[in-house]
């Protein structure tokens, strides 16, 4: 990373968030984009750029001032929130994506040296009309029949960068994504999304306020924690392009069902007050996404490993931060 010029979109949400005190130790020169106004990055020496991803002067003009060689791309309306507004998420999704992934592509061909663009993908990617096969973990390339408009948008980014890699044969980008299964963070907490049920239910614990889960207790999905999420993004941009046989992996920490979740939130807060009230269409979108993912090829490739399961979640990260924070 170090004197690399790197673009971080989505700054201010949970993953830019935290990848971007791990590029400034690792030397990088850092421009932070988000729509909030509100925003700034608190650390020294990253330049704060507020402004819409699809406004493509803005970014344009971004590129010609830092010429960047490396991206990390997490604005983005996540499932729920794309459920509810399908054509501006499409806007921001595909078309503003789609205008950053020319952008680094252009740039490349321009330094005769690739971008590297990384892209947080999810396991909305996944979907199959015969649900039984999601409740076993999948491979990258099983059951890839999203539902969700946000599952097909990550699945049409992920092969329109792995394309576009391949149309230059690596020379001016280097497209690079991870599927992400539902991410906590003590930190922050996801807005938009439909794993944020998991976040939401330790977080109102932690808080003593009562939650209602807005899915079903049996909905099962992989998770991972912020500290695990970032480490992988970190790994998989550093790691050695001859390593990588191909340009999307699935990474997970654990998976749980929403009342093993609860049971493991009761241990550590006896008083929690949760409750199970599904929103069917909510629901709905859990149960079209998989139990669990097998991340066995990020683990080969190059040498992934999670470090939390959901009992050292607790005891190593979640417990020990909130109680920091409180
Ligand atoms: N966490 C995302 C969401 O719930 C899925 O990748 O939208």
């Amino acid at each position: 990373m170090k004197n690399r010029s790197v673009f971080v979109t989505g700054a201010g949400g949970e993953l830019g968030s935290a990848l971007l005190s791990h590029l400034v130790k690792a030397g990088a020169k850092v421009v932070a984009l988000d729509v909030n106004e509100k925003y700034v990055c608190p650390l020294a020496g990253v330049r704060t750029v507020h402004g819409d991803l699809c406004n493509q002067n803005l970014l344009q003009s971004l590129f010609d001032e830092h010429k960047f060689d490396m991206v990390f791309h997490f604005a983005a309306l996540l499932s729920s929130a794309a459920e509810k507004n399908p054509f501006l998420s499409q806007k921001v999704n595909v078309d503003g994506t789609g205008f950053l992934l020319e952008l680094a592509y252009n740039a490349g061909k321009e330094r005769k040296s690739p971008t590297r663009f990384l892209f947080p993908s999810s396991i909305a990617v996944y979907g199959s009309a015969d649900k039984a096969r999601l409740r076993s973990p999948l491979t990258e390339d099983e059951c890839l029949q999203p539902e969700t408009l946000y599952g097909i948008q990550k699945l049409f980014t992920e092969q329109v960068g792995a394309y576009l890699t391949r149309r230059c044969s690596g020379e001016y980008l280097d497209f690079r994504s991870l599927r992400y299964p539902g991410l906590i963070s003590i930190d922050t907490l996801p807005t938009g999304g439909t794993s944020d049920y998991a976040a939401e239910m330790i977080h109102h614990a932690n808080d003593g306020k009562a939650y209602g889960c807005f899915v079903s207790s049996n909905s099962k999905l992989p998770f991972m924690t912020m500290p695990d999420a970032i480490a992988a993004l970190t790994s998989l941009a550093e790691a050695d392009a001859d390593k990588l046989t191909r340009s999307v992996y699935n990474v997970r920490g654990f998976s749980v069902s929403a009342a093993e979740l609860r049971e493991e939130v009761l241990k550590h807060f006896p008083k929690a007050q949760i409750s199970f009230e599904p929103v069917e269409w909510r629901d709905n979108v859990v149960a079209s996404w998989p139990d669990d993912i097998d991340d066995s090829l990020a683990q080969k490739d190059w040498g992934w490993s999670a470090c939390h399961s959901l009992e050292t979640a607790f005891t190593d990260y979640f417990l020990p931060g909130l109680r920091k924070a409180a």
